[in-house]
């Protein structure tokens, strides 16, 4: 399976999002990553549905939303409205996981669930039939740059036994780089997420084509 790289506009320059969307296209990104942050959840605040329907027309790859939010639920019908594909929440934030699953696959997005280093795969084991994809996050949400948390690996390994022959996608998210991708990938990761890893450098397309490298490197290692 080809592994799909999705640039986080988190470390992105946000006085230049089109700007850096058409660069990281251009490179080869397949999904765009976006980080709703309210301040409670996590202790950060970044952009919602406003300004994402104002960036949905400079994309052409997918959109993938990924609620850092107290009231997920509050937001889905505005995010479908503004062209995200698909939104995940964190099951942490979810009283009733399964009615905000059907509430996003309701208004035509791929539902995911994220989990936190600290939350237990246990928490998915009623919905992995409901959903369509996973977000293991590989450090603790609310900022980018953090150090990668290495359980992430052991964690994805049993996941995708978890999965089984479902069509679940594993996304991980925080600590993606270069010397992350190639074990995330061999451990079971279908999807990369990385914002500081392709941001934090000043040419896009070449971090993003050694990000592309290194994930290659562990589909065939
Ligand atoms: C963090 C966000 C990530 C963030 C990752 O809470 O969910 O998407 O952009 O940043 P890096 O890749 O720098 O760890
Ligand atoms: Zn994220």
């Amino acid at each position: 399976m080809r592994v799909r790289l999705a640039p986080s506009l988190l470390s992105a320059d946000f006085a230049r999002l089109a700007t850096e969307i058409a660069e990281v296209e251009a490179a080869g990104a397949d999904l765009l990553h976006l980080d709703l942050m309210d301040g409670h959840f996590v202790p950060n605040l970044t952009f919602g549905p406003p300004v994402i329907a104002a960036l949905a027309p400079c994309a052409t790859v997918p959109l993938d939303a990924h609620l850092m939010v107290t009231d997920p639920d509050s937001l889905v019908p505005d995010l479908a409205t503004a062209g995200v594909c698909r939104t995940a929440v964190h099951v942490e934030a979810c009283c009733h996981l399964h009615r905000t699953i059907a509430g996003i696959r309701d208004s035509g997005m791929e539902a995911g669930v994220a989990v936190n280093p600290a939350s237990s795969l246990t928490m998915l084991e009623e919905v992995l039939d409901d959903i369509d994809f996973v977000l293991i996050m590989s450090v603790n949400p609310g900022f980018g740059g953090q150090t990668f948390i290495q359980a992430s690996l052991d964690k994805i390994r049993r996941l995708r036994r978890l999965i089984g022959d479902r069509s679940v996608d594993i996304s991980v998210d925080g600590g993606v780089d270069t010397k992350t991708a190639g074990s995330l990938v061999a451990a079971g990761a279908t999807t990369l997420i990385a914002g500081s890893a392709v941001f934090g450098t000043p040419d896009r397309a070449r971090a993003l084509t050694a990000l592309r490298q290194a994930a290659q490197r562990g589909s065939n290692p």
